[in-house]
């Protein structure tokens, strides 16, 4: 006759940890979500804006509330792995444990009070970072498929020092002096100086885009058929990415700010000045002269229009002269040369008819290879995609000019 023994019951440790591991336990959760919160100005963007303060000081926050409650449920599991593991022998099984009423009640209560806190500090923080504040300076944005256009105002108090009202052409003179007494313009970069609070006016011409300059920390989409609005006040002179994100079709990674081979700044970028000194002398005394004193000849004007920015097909479209490397669209080097051969094809008078009708109706002859991908350029003020007739003269007279031997 053999004898069975019982299992010998597991010696239980004991649940209550002693009152010096408790405290080392806390020192370490502290110490470990202070020191994840050291990490911030190394996994976020340059700090730029008085948003970014705020946005940031959240972050630091939740990190390090996120931090405590990771490092308190990570070492728990870690402790009990260890320290409640299996001997070896020991086939027993745990105590049965039938809940805790108070347990539950505790990790139920102390997330949903943390969680209420958290919401309430992010509502501060975003209507904050919202709120009007003096002396605003409006931009607008002009999304269309694939770029970025600011568009800036010029009126008889903000004439740049160098001209007189008076040597202006009449018909800017005249329109610096109907009811709303500004010229506007355009630039593919965001100019402003350090301390301006911005708020940008935006709308697209197409579909769903959204602007994002991640170093101020703000982000708002960009509709079609109304007007988002967004606030920030530059903190720090820099130059600034500007970034697209909403998915608005294949060119939507090239509507952000990118840095050149030479290390140029191609693209959609926050410029960033010291003073609003260097922001006259640098940007807006120049590209404000230059709508105020057009040139006489078309060709001229057209190249001015196109450089401004004023439309958005840098990013599609390859043309040399204008430092142009897009590839979305056709290569327009030479175009001078094929308009007149394309007219004969699409039933167009001649090379200049050929352009403009490939502006007004892009969709109607697609150069083999392409998509449909072009804005319809249209006539009427209040269309998307408005190009004045006068515009859009003096651009077909430009890309005339452009032929494989321009010199000819
Ligand atoms: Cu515009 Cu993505």
């Amino acid at each position: 006759m053999s004898s069975s023994h019982p299992p010998t019951p597991r010696s239980n440790p004991s649940l209550m940890p002693s009152l010096s591991l408790i405290i080392v336990g806390v020192v370490v959760i502290i110490a470990g979500a202070l020191g994840l919160t050291l990490l911030v100005p190394q996994i976020l963007p340059p700090q730029a804006s008085t948003q970014a303060q705020q946005v940031d000081q959240l972050f630091t926050f939740l990190l390090f509330f996120g931090g405590v409650i990771f490092i308190l449920v990570e070492g728990l599991i870690l402790v009990s792995v260890i320290r409640f593991r299996a001997r070896p022998g020991d086939l027993s099984d745990g105590p049965p444990i039938h809940g805790n009423t108070m347990l539950e009640l505790v990790w139920t209560a102390v997330p949903a009070v943390l969680v209420a806190v958290l919401a309430i500090l992010s509502y501060v923080v975003w209507v904050n970072t919202r709120a009007v504040v003096p002396n605003e300076m409006t931009v607008g944005a002009t999304a269309a498929r694939f770029a970025w256009t600011f568009n800036y105002e010029v009126s008889q108090d903000t004439l740049p020092t160098t001209l007189n009202f008076s040597d202006l052409k009449p018909e800017v003179q005249t329109d610096l002096t109907d009811e709303d007494g500004v010229v506007h313009f355009s630039n593919p970069k965001l100019y402003t100086w350090v301390d301006q609070p911005i708020v940008m006016e935006m709308q697209s011409q197409d579909v769903n885009h959204a602007f994002w300059v991640p170093a101020m920390r703000v982000k708002q989409d960009v509709l079609p058929g109304r007007t988002t609005e967004i606030r920030f006040t530059p903190t720090e002179a820099g130059n600034y990415r500007i970034v697209c994100a909403e998915l608005c079709g294949s060119g939507h990674g090239a509507m952000a700010g990118e840095v050149g081979r030479d290390g140029e700044l191609l693209g959609a970028w926050l410029i960033v000045y010291a003073t609003e000194e260097e922001y006259l002398a640098n940007f807006f005394d120049d590209a404000a002269t230059a709508v105020l004193v057009p040139p006489d000849d078309p060709a001229l004007l057209g190249r001015q229009i196109l450089a401004s920015g004023a439309y958005p097909c840098a990013t599609c479209h390859t043309l040399d002269d204008q430092g142009w490397t897009g590839n979305i669209g056709p290569n327009l080097n030479g175009i001078g040369d094929r308009a007149a051969e394309r007219a004969q094809t699409t039933g167009d008078a001649d090379g200049a008819a050929y352009i403009e009708h490939s502006l007004r109706h892009p969709g109607d002859f697609l150069v083999p290879g392409f998509g449909n991908l072009m804005p319809q350029f249209n006539p009427d003020q209040g269309q998307p995609n408005y190009m004045p007739q006068n515009d859009l003269e003096a651009i077909v007279a430009y890309l005339l000019t452009q032929t494989a031997n321009p010199s000819n």
